[in-house]
């Protein structure tokens, strides 16, 4: 364990204390999470709160999530959109995808939120193939190997201006090492690379310390 994972979960404590309310219907989440067995992965209530104030930000109408586990980063998302807005989550596990559905219908948003179901490239695809309108904010959170492809077709999918972003580039630092060969490490390694490679994406990656360990995201915004 890392030796100073008590202070930064007591400084993201004190944080969450001050400025963060987890309204009825995320802490819903996370008890029906805990309920059914599922795995603790998500954002913490600060990541969720800070992804919800980029929403406001650039005032989204269409999220697109990869990733949804129980949906408690969908619900920041969702309830932070502009009135007729929309997110779009895919999730690969039908247990999961489930939960997350009572979840978003219990907070009033499923006509928000559409859970797509099945592995993320083949909605990914599909949503491209549609030629639907594009994406104002892509989330990417699931497994981290398919992070190059998880890009380039939210390259594909985003809006000009719009913001692509990631969670857990850091792999407790192995995302620096060329010669791990962690398949989740060489996803963010190869991903941070195509980010860095590509001349419409203007990109940053920030490290961070708090009650999920030593982790941190990635945020890029593309010009077409
Ligand atoms: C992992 C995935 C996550 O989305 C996360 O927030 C933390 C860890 C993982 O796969 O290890
Ligand atoms: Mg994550």
């Amino acid at each position: 364990m890392d030796t100073n994972l008590k202070q930064w979960i007591e400084v993201d404590a004190f944080f969450t204390n001050q400025l963060v309310n987890e309204d009825a219907n995320l802490e819903y989440v996370k008890q029906n999470s805990i309920l059914n067995d599922l795995p603790s992965m998500e954002v913490s209530p600060l990541q969720g709160k800070l992804l919800s104030i980029f929403v406001r930000m650039i005032q989204s109408k269409r999220v697109l999530e990869i990733g949804t586990l129980a949906g408690y980063s969908t619900l920041w998302m969702a309830e932070s959109i502009d009135p007729d807005g929309k997110v779009v989550t895919l999730e690969v596990s039908k247990e999961y995808s489930k939960i997350a559905r009572q979840n978003f219908k219990f907070a009033g948003l499923e006509d928000v939120i559409e859970v797509l179901d099945g592995p993320a490239i083949e909605s990914l695809e599909k949503l491209n193939a549609l030629n639907i309108e594009p994406f104002d904010l892509i989330f990417i959170d699931a497994d981290k190997k398919n992070n190059p492809i998880y890009f380039e077709l939210a390259l594909k999918l985003i809006r000009d201006g719009g913001i692509i972003i990631a969670d857990n580039v850091v792999r407790n630092g192995a995302v620096c090492d060329p010669l791990n060969d962690d398949l989740s490490a060489q996803g963010v390694r190869d991903f941070v690379c195509a980010m860095g490679r590509n001349s419409k994406v203007t990109a940053t990656a920030i490290q961070t310390v708090g009650s999920k360990g030593w982790d941190g995201f990635s945020i890029a915004i593309v010009s077409k």
